[in-house]
This record gives structure tokens, sequence and C-alpha cells, in this order.
């Protein structure tokens, strides 16, 4: 497969297109963002511990019936996805109350959610990623009505298979963001990405927080920890 022109450059990740007009490159950087790009930092193989993460993520969701937009790895910072019309909105699950939940509704940081909570967010970074409802994202067109079921019960059905896999691995899974789109017959597809970027993960005993609150709250070893998370899970960093 040949790389072809940049197609979008986000904040972490850079997409390429390639000779095939349903496939895409998407390039995992080093470039590590908080406070909608206020706090950048380049951080020492994160791009290759995320690329790797994800796709042993994705390959989970995959093999327990989830429809993954992830083909293959082909290098440490790179893997072929298929090209998805991606839907505006981020989807947030949250079985633990923390960061813009406790900052929004003054609840305790730590707080088991009993049913777990799901939030939408509009992307956009001018807006700061808005909080909106189900009105807001049929309204405007963002989704339709059954892409919005389609959504909510995946980002669940994910909930308990990653719920158990961080779990066995000693760790809670606080909260995550998934993002989907459509493929060329319409189907709705799990896009994006999921790392420890994207999500909120703490060690069972001791609560340390594993993933991007590190840094956010500047406490340093971000990329160690990836890394720790990476091989409690066993991701295989080594190879490709
Ligand atoms: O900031 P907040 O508490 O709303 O984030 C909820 C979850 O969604 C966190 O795991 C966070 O890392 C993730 N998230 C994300 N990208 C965003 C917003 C939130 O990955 N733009």
């Amino acid at each position: 497969m040949q790389k072809r022109d940049e197609l979008y450059r986000g904040k972490a990740k850079t997409v390429y297109l390639t000779d095939d007009s349903d496939k895409l490159i998407l390039l995992f950087r080093n470039d590590t963002s908080a406070f909608d790009g206020e706090k950048i930092e380049q951080l020492d193989r994160k791009g290759e511990v995320n690329n790797k993460f994800n796709h042993f993520i994705m390959s989970k969701l995959e093999a327990a019936g989830v429809a993954t937009q992830v083909e293959s790895i082909i290098s440490d910072t790179e893997s072929v996805v298929k090209k998805l019309d991606m839907i505006p909105v981020e989807c947030v699950v949250r079985n633990v109350a923390a960061g813009s939940l406790v900052r929004r509704l003054g609840v305790e940081e730590g707080m088991d959610l009993n049913p777990p909570v799901f939030e939408f967010f509009l992307k956009n970074d001018a807006l700061h990623d808005p909080m909106i409802n189900d009105y807001h994202v049929t309204s405007f067109g963002w989704a339709t009505a059954s892409q919005i079921e389609a959504m909510k019960k995946t980002t669940f059905a994910v909930n308990s298979i990653l719920k158990k896999l961080f779990d066995d691995a000693g760790m809670i899974l606080v909260d995550y963001k998934l993002e989907f789109g459509t493929d060329a017959e319409g189907n709705l597809i799990l896009g994006d990405e999921f790392t420890p970027d994207g999500c909120r993960l703490w060690d069972k005993e001791t609560r340390k927080k594993m993933d991007k609150d590190r840094f956010r709250q500047g406490l340093g070893s971000v990329v160690e920890t990836y890394i720790e998370v990476a091989e409690r899970l066993g991701v295989a960093l080594d190879s490709v």
C-alpha cells in the first residue's frame, strides 16, 4: 500500500490517503496535548506505544464482535484503517466520577457511578467540545436517532469488554471516549483510537493514575506509565 497526501492533521495523529480509496493510514505522533491544545509536549515513544496499544485493544474488540476501523499495523507508529465518514460527536462513558464531571457537578472524584453515565460532546475545538444531548445530535443532523441508539449500544458493549480486560490486569476503567463513523455501505463503525490518551485508568489497589491525567496534572512518568499499562495487558511493544 502506498501512502499518499496528508488528509488531516489532528493534535496527536495524522491521517494519510493511500492508493486504495477505501483505506487510510493513521500515524500516531509523539505530540501530547491537553486543555484544547494549550499544553503541548513531545513525549518520546508515545506514538509507538499508542499505535501498538490501539491495535491491541481494537483487535480485542473485533474479536468480541465490535466492528472497528482498524485493519493492520504496518510500522511502529502507523496503522491501516478503513476510510469512514466520521460523526462529529464524542461518546463518553463514566464508571467512576472524575474529570469534567467532577468540575461540572461538584461530586467527589472516585465515586462509583451505577449505572454508568453516558454523555455526548460536540467535536469542536473553537467551542471547547461542549456537552450536548440526543436532541442536539438529531436536530442538527450530526447523526440519526437509530445511529444514536447504535452508538450507545456499542459504547456500553465496549464498556463490558474493556472493564473486564482492565480489571483482570489490576486496573479500573474510570471513563473513556469513543468516536464512530460510517463506511461506504452506511454501517456504523468504531473509529479513532482507544489508548491511555483517551481514557482514565487507575490502579485497582493504589488508585495511581495511569492515563493522560499524568500529563494534564504534571504527575510525570507519562509514557513510562502507558508502557506499564501495556505490559500488564500483554501488549507486544517490541514487535510489529
Ligand atoms: O474531560 P472529561 O472528564 O470530560 O473526559 C472524559 C473522558 O474522555 C476522559 O477519559 C478523557 O480522556 C476522554 N476525552 C478524550 N478527548 C476529548 C475529551 C475527553 O479522549 N476531547
